[in-house]
């Protein structure tokens, strides 16, 4: 499939867009200070928080770090739970949901209640098994992104 280009100017803070890549729904996240205050903070309760072990292989090297990203703010992930393939809901930022109520937020699959934290990292206890893949992307300048 051919790259996807998208200007992210109109994206503010917490918000997301989804765009289509290879079929495939990807979210683009402006990531809220508050968002990604919360990453660091999921560690302990994330299968695999610094995706070197079962997600070694769903994100490019350049995205391997606490963020999952190129910049830390831009969060570009492919929207597909890792469990059975359903689109996990973007639920924002601090929400409790009533399987976990420490929760701070991220990815909710309506299939089998998987949960992801705002960088795609997986929850310990839930049937998905690694966190959500990272595309192959760049940016072609400060407000562009081309996913592929
Ligand atoms: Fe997402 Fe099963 S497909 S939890």
């Amino acid at each position: 499939g051919a790259p996807v280009t998208q200007s992210l100017k109109k994206i503010e803070p917490g918000q997301q867009l989804i765009v289509a890549w290879r079929s495939l729904p990807v979210f683009i996240v402006n990531r809220s200070p508050a968002q990604l205050a919360a990453l660091p903070k999921q560690d302990p309760r994330l299968v695999d928080p610094k995706s070197d072990g079962t997600s070694s292989d769903q994100q490019p090297k350049y995205a391997q770090n606490g963020t999952r990203s190129i910049k830390p703010e831009w969060l570009v992930m492919v929207g597909i739970c890792t469990h059975l393939g359903c689109v996990p809901d973007y639920v924002g930022e601090m929400k409790a949901e009533p399987f976990d109520p420490n929760w701070q937020g991220g990815y909710y699959c309506p299939c089998h209640h998987s949960r992801y934290d705002m960088a795609g990292r997986v929850y310990q206890g839930v049937p998905a098994p690694k966190n959500m893949v990272i595309p192959p992307y760049h940016f072609l300048d400060d407000t562009t992104v081309q996913i592929g």
